[in-house]
């Protein structure tokens, strides 16, 4: 009878040491996990971007626009700066090109004269649609969605 009381107390003394361990690993745990997976479960919503009038865009040049977009890292938010070139060739339909390149990551700029993006870090070379000409780039430049609004996208 004695042993069985010694027993249950060793089996009550393992089962309240795993339920504390258990809940210090769900107090450290839990908000790790909300950490790491907080953000990409954020990420399905799509936040549109107003750049500027439609009148701005000279037909058949791309048209540097620029903004601040709220993006969450981790646990803070954070106002970025975002580059998006415009090209239209008819005036109805626009194309909306990051001017990241898809290299490292530098900023690409337009050269009219040779009608080609540049970019100047490692002489990565795109064509007005975003497609890769020459250079390490290894895909063409991201390009986004667009809609217009009253003379404006
Ligand atoms: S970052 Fe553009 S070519 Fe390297």
């Amino acid at each position: 009878m004695e042993e069985q009381e010694n027993v249950s107390r060793r089996n009550f003394m393992k089962m309240a040491i795993s339920a504390i361990g258990g809940l210090i690993g769900a107090a450290f745990g839990l908000p790790a996990i909300a950490y790491i997976v907080g953000p990409a479960l954020n990420s399905e919503q799509a936040d549109w971007i107003r750049l500027g009038s439609l009148s701005t865009i000279e037909l058949g040049t791309p048209t540097l626009f620029k903004s601040k977009v709220s993006r969450q890292i981790g646990w803070t938010v954070e106002k970025v700066d975002v580059g998006v070139y415009v090209l239209t060739e008819d005036g109805r339909n626009y194309h909306a090109l990051s001017n990241i390149c898809t290299h490292l990551g530098c900023r690409v700029r337009w050269i009219s004269e040779r009608e080609q993006f540049l970019s100047p870090c490692h002489n990565g070379v795109f064509d007005k649609h975003g497609l890769v000409v020459s250079g390490p780039p290894p895909r063409p430049l991201d390009e986004f969605e667009t809609k217009t609004e009253d003379g404006n996208f």
